[in-house]
C-alpha cells in the first residue's frame, strides 16, 4: 500500500518537473525554426554580440557551478550523523579575512573578465570601419555626387506605429517594411522615429538600438551573406508592437545594383482599362492623402508607407504577410490574396493600424470587393 502511494508521489513529481520544463520552453520562446536567431551570427556585429554573450555565459556558468558545488559539498559535509549531541551546538566560524578578502577579488576579477569585452564591443559597435573598399564610390557603378561616392551607403530608418521607412539618400530610393542591402558592405543606419520610441533589431546582423523621437541615434551594420533575414521592433510602442516585423534582403553586388536601378524609376504609367480604374479609385478613396507613388500626381501623402513599387516587395503589412512562394521569388497569385485581405481586412490583420484615417483622423468609409479587387490590380503593376 505505502509502495503504491510513493510510487504515485513519484510519478505525480515527475510530470510536474516535465510540465514546468515544457512551459519554461514555451516561455522562452525557443524555436526549431531559428529565423530571428542571436545564436546564428551572420554578420560582425551580430558576431561581437554573441562572443560576448558566450563570455558572460561561461562566467557565470563557471560562479554557479562553484557555488553551487561548494553549496552541496557543505550539506553533505557537514550532515547530522547518528551520534550528534541534539543538545551542543558545533562550533561556528566567523570573519575568516582571507575567505572574505580571497571572495571580493574573485568577484572584481570575474566582473572585469565581462567588462574588458563589454567595452571592447561597445566601441566597436559605435565606430564607423574605415575599411578598403566600403566606400559607397568604391563599389556602387551608378551616378553619384561626389560627397556621396566618399561616404558608406546611409539608410535612414523612419519608425512610425507600427511600420518602418527606409530611405537611401545617396541613391535617391524610398521603400517601406523591406531593408535591402549588398552583401560584404558597411552600411550606415541613421535611426529616427516619428512618434514614440521603437527599436531597431535585426537578429542575425544586428541588434539592437533605440529610435527615439527628437534623438539622432545611428548603428552600422554588415551581412555576410545573401539571404532574407527578419527583423522586428523590440520596445514595446503599442498596440501592434507584435506585428511591427520587417525584412532585410541582402542581395550580392550586381543584384543590389539592378534592384537600385529599378527602385530609381517612378511607377508606371496605369495604361489597361482595369488597372485606370484601380488609379482612379486609389484617388477617390483617399488613399492618395497618406501614400506616395512616384509617376502619379496625385498619391503624394507621407503619413503611409511609399507604394511606388510595392509590389516588388516580398512581404506585406510590415513584415506580417509572405508574398513569397516556395522557390523565394514573389508568388504574384499570393501576393494578390495578400494584398486584398490587407486593404479589405487590415484591423483583423494589424488592430490599431491607421490604413481608414485620414489627415486630421477620422474614420474613412472601407472599400466593397469590387473597389479592392481593382485597387489591388492596380497596386499589382507597381513592381
Ligand atoms: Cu515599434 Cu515596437
Amino acid at each position: 500500500m505505502m509502495l503504491v502511494s510513493t510510487l504515485k508521489r513519484c510519478f505525480v513529481r515527475a510530470f510536474l518537473a516535465g510540465l514546468s520544463f515544457f512551459l519554461l520552453l514555451c516561455v522562452s520562446g525557443c524555436s526549431f525554426k531559428t529565423k530571428q536567431s542571436s545564436l546564428d551570427p551572420k554578420g560582425p556585429i551580430a558576431l561581437a554580440q554573441y562572443d560576448l554573450f558566450m563570455v558572460t555565459v561561461w562566467v557565470t556558468l563557471f560562479i554557479f557551478v562553484t557555488v553551487g558545488g561548494a553549496l552541496l559539498w557543505v550539506v553533505w559535509r557537514f550532515r547530522q550523523r547518528p551520534d550528534d549531541d541534539d543538545d551542543h551546538m558545533p562550533n561556528q566560524s566567523h570573519g575568516n579575512p582571507l575567505v572574505e578578502v580571497g571572495l571580493i577579488v574573485a568577484s572584481i576579477l570575474l566582473l572585469v573578465i565581462i567588462a574588458v569585452p563589454t567595452l571592447r564591443v561597445l566601441v566597436y559597435t559605435f565606430e564607423l570601419p574605415e575599411d578598403e573598399g566600403s566606400k559607397l564610390g568604391q563599389w556602387y557603378q551608378g551616378p553619384l555626387t561626389e560627397e556621396d561616392a566618399e561616404t558608406i551607403l546611409t539608410v535612414n530608418v523612419m519608425g512610425y506605429q507600427w511600420w518602418w521607412a527606409f530611405e537611401y539618400p545617396q541613391l535617391g530610393i524610398t521603400t517601406a517594411n523591406e531593408l535591402v542591402i549588398p552583401e560584404g558592405k558597411v552600411v550606415k543606419l541613421n535611426l529616427r522615429s516619428a512618434d514614440v520610441i521603437h527599436s531597431f533589431w535585426l537578429p542575425k546582423i544586428a541588434g539592437k538600438v533605440d529610435l527615439i523621437p527628437g534623438r539622432a541615434n545611428w548603428m552600422w551594420i554588415k551581412a555576410d551573406e545573401p539571404g532574407h533575414y527578419y527583423g522586428q521592433c523590440a520596445e514595446f510602442c503599442g498596440s501592434a508592437h507584435a506585428y511591427m516585423l520587417f525584412r532585410s534582403d541582402v542581395l550580392s553586388h550586381r543584384d543590389f545594383e539592378a534592384w537600385v536601378e529599378y527602385q530609381k524609376k517612378d511607377a508606371p504609367e496605369a495604361l489597361e482599362v482595369s488597372v485606370a480604374a484601380g488609379e482612379r479609385l486609389f484617388a477617390e478613396k483617399t488613399c492618395i492623402q497618406c501614400h506616395t507613388i512616384r509617376g502619379n500626381q496625385y498619391a503624394m501623402g507621407i503619413k503611409g508607407p511609399d507604394l511606388t513599387h510595392v509590389a516588388s516587395r516580398k512581404s506585406l503589412a510590415a513584415g506580417i504577410m509572405d508574398n513569397r512562394g516556395v522557390d523565394g521569388r514573389i508568388d504574384r497569385l499570393k501576393q494578390r490574396e495578400n494584398l486584398f485581405e490587407w486593404i479589405k481586412n487590415s484591423q483583423h490583420i494589424k488592430p490599431g493600424n491607421l490604413m481608414y484615417h485620414d489627415d486630421a483622423g477620422l474614420k474613412t468609409v472601407p472599400l466593397s470587393d469590387d473597389d479592392v479587387h481593382k485597387i489591388v490590380a492596380y497596386l499589382q503593376t507597381l513592381n
